[in-house]
């Protein structure tokens, strides 16, 4: 049985989910939205799909389409994911799911009424280091993860358009990079329970355009004001008194750098840049480095893996594990974070 999907929202990352689709024979691409209609066009000719539209609400009214990939800007997901949970659709919304909590409760609340599933796009659970690292942390290999640090900076690396308006992205390099990370490691964590968080947030730099010779991720849409930070570094503690410490950034004066680790009793896990697990077997130190295709995130087989993931959730095979809940925790802990930027004191996470 193939699922029916929509895509909606066909800037940059749209592109990856509609290669992915095409290439995945239990999906038939059958309608593009966007608000751009030449862009949709453009994308419908480019993945040959002949039901284009400008207007979401087709999309959500039409019983042709079974599941929607929703690929617009942060500030978009809830109310396009909501209608289309309420309209029947399954849902692969991009990260992050929402950019307040009170949206994600919401989404959390359709999903229940509605019985339809809900997946985030949380594509690097999906690559292949981070499946090898979850397979040995389930067996045990690392015991207990108290410890989690995780890094992804960029020199200058703001995308543009609506990612610098905080109005539209609800902020800049903690809820668009420091989202895959944080969500990573609190995945392969177990997913405890946040209890609070204190962060920084800096904006000297700006968004870089200036920068000359170097190729960064762009967002397909117009040019707009700046208004996000330009790095930022937090700490969140767990239930249980685990930590994970993170640093992110769209401009920064360091090179360009991506780290994550794990840290448990019986042995520790990079998972980023190189796949490595360190550990200790009679008295002397081991590094093993599984033999893998990608040590690093690979980008493609993720996505590949994604979709596949999210057409089996679609038949029923296996439920949501990218859930609204996690979504929900994952608002928490960005909102959090913000506060304790703004307040400059640790702030609590109540629920
Ligand atoms: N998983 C990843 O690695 C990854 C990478 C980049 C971006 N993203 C996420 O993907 C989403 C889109 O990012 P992007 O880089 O593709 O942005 P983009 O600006 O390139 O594309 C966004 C598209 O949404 C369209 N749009 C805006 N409002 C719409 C509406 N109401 N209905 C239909 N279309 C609408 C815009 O016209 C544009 O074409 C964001 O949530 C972002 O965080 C994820």
């Amino acid at each position: 049985m193939t699922t029916r999907i929509a895509v909606i929202g066909l800037g940059s990352i749209a592109v990856e989910h509609l290669k992915a689709y095409q290439l995945n024979p239990q999906a038939e691409l059958v309608a593009v939205c966007d608000v751009d209609l030449e862009r949709a066009k453009a994308r419908g000719e480019q993945f040959g799909v002949a039901r284009v539209t400008g207007s979401a609400e087709e999309i959500f009214s039409d019983p042709d389409v079974d599941a929607v990939s929703v690929c617009v800007p942060n500030t978009l997901h809830a109310p396009i994911a909501e209608a289309a949970l309420r309209a029947g659709k399954d849902v692969l919304v991009e990260k992050p799911m929402t950019v307040t909590v009170p949206e994600a409760e919401a989404l959390v609340k359709a999903v229940e009424e509605t019985g339809k599933a809900l997946q985030i796009g949380y594509v690097r659970r999906y690559a292949p280091n981070a499946l090898v690292t979850k397979r040995f942390l389930d067996a045990g290999e690392f015991g207990d993860i108290y410890a989690a640090r995780a890094t992804l900076l960029r020199t200058a690396g703001n995308p543009g358009g609506w990612f610098g308006d905080v109005e539209l992205s609800g902020g800049g390099p903690l809820i668009d990079l420091g989202v895959h990370i944080i969500d990573l490691c609190w995945y392969l964590m177990g997913m405890p329970k946040a209890v609070s968080a204190s962060g920084a947030t800096f904006a000297p730099l700006g968004a870089r355009d200036n920068i000359q010779n170097l190729t960064r991720y762009k967002a397909a849409s117009a040019a707009r004001p700046n208004t996000v930070e330009d790095f930022a570094t937090a700490q969140i503690r767990f239930e249980g008194g685990a930590v994970l410490d993170v640093a992110t950034s769209f401009s920064l004066h360091a090179r360009n750098e991506i780290s994550v680790r794990i840290h448990g009793d019986k042995g520790g896990a990079e998972i980023e840049p190189e796949l490595l697990m360190i550990t200790e077997r009679h008295d002397t130190l081991l590094h093993v480095q599984p033999q893998i295709d990608s040590l690093g995130f690979d980008f493609r087989i993720g996505f590949a893996n994604q979709i596949d993931h999210f057409l089996r959730i679609c038949r029923g095979e296996i439920p949501a594990d990218a859930t609204a809940e996690q979504g929900l925790e994952m608002a928490r802990m960005l909102t959090a974070i913000y506060e304790s930027a703004k307040s400059g004191a640790e702030v609590a996470i109540t629920r």
